[in-house]
């Protein structure tokens, strides 16, 4: 599939592209976001609103692009075959609560392409660029995610592309989601680290 004009690829894997989101994709990220099984561990558990998306979420994401180091910010990931939006990959400037430092991933896929093992393909595929310098811009030394501990499927990712538990810490949330009170998860990966994973 090549690259379409106006939304350039960033990367490719067996069975994903990695691409820029554009304003187009406002209903396929709506659609995300409004999914009440995608948000069930982030942020206060609710669905956003599509005016919120159409608002703030992917105007920021469009922002970032040119805010951020090349191959940092927010990516959308969709099938090579046939070009269907299965979701996003992130690595931003560490700033979820708790976390200090690092490049932090993030991903969210729609729940009708959950189990297929899209989330990790992605998101090892960003790391291994993000490391190599194959971007082109500042090192990147250390990836970190968190996640709610009773996120079961997002620390399987962690884990599935070579992140290591860290720690478990406790925050203060204004709107406590079912599962809080188990904490939240950090792992991390460092250059060196990721340099000795097996291939
Ligand atoms: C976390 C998430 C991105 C995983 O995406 P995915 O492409 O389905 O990931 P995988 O196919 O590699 O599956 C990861 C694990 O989740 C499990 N899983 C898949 N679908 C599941 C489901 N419906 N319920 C529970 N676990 C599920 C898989 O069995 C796998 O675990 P395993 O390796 O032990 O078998 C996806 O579940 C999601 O978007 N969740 C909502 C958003 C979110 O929580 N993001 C992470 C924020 S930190």
């Amino acid at each position: 599939m090549p690259s379409e004009p106006g939304r350039p690829e960033l990367l490719r894997t067996p069975r994903l592209a990695v691409r820029r989101f554009t304003v187009d994709d406002l209903d396929d990220v709506a659609a995300l976001l409004g999914d009440r099984q995608v948000m069930r561990y982030l942020d206060d558990g609710w669905p956003v609103p599509r005016e919120v998306v159409a608002g703030a979420t992917l105007p920021m994401i469009l922002r970032e692009y040119e805010l951020l180091p090349p191959g940092l910010g927010c990516w959308a990931v969709c099938e090579r075959d046939g070009g269907a939006f299965a979701g996003w990959v992130a690595l931003r400037p560490a700033n979820s609560r708790g976390l200090t430092g690092g490049t932090e991933l993030g991903y969210r896929m729609r729940v009708g392409v959950w189990g297929r093992g899209y989330a990790a393909e992605a998101a090892s595929a960003l790391v291994a660029a993000a490391f190599d310098g194959r971007f082109g811009g500042p090192d990147v030394d250390r990836v970190v995610a968190t996640t709610m501990t009773v996120n079961r499927a997002s620390r399987r990712v962690m884990e599935h592309i070579g992140l290591r538990y860290v720690r478990t810490f406790f925050e203060y949330w204004p709107d406590p989601i079912e599962g809080s009170e188990h904490g939240d998860v950090e792992y991390a990966l460092t250059r060196t680290e990721w340099e000795s994973l097996p291939i």
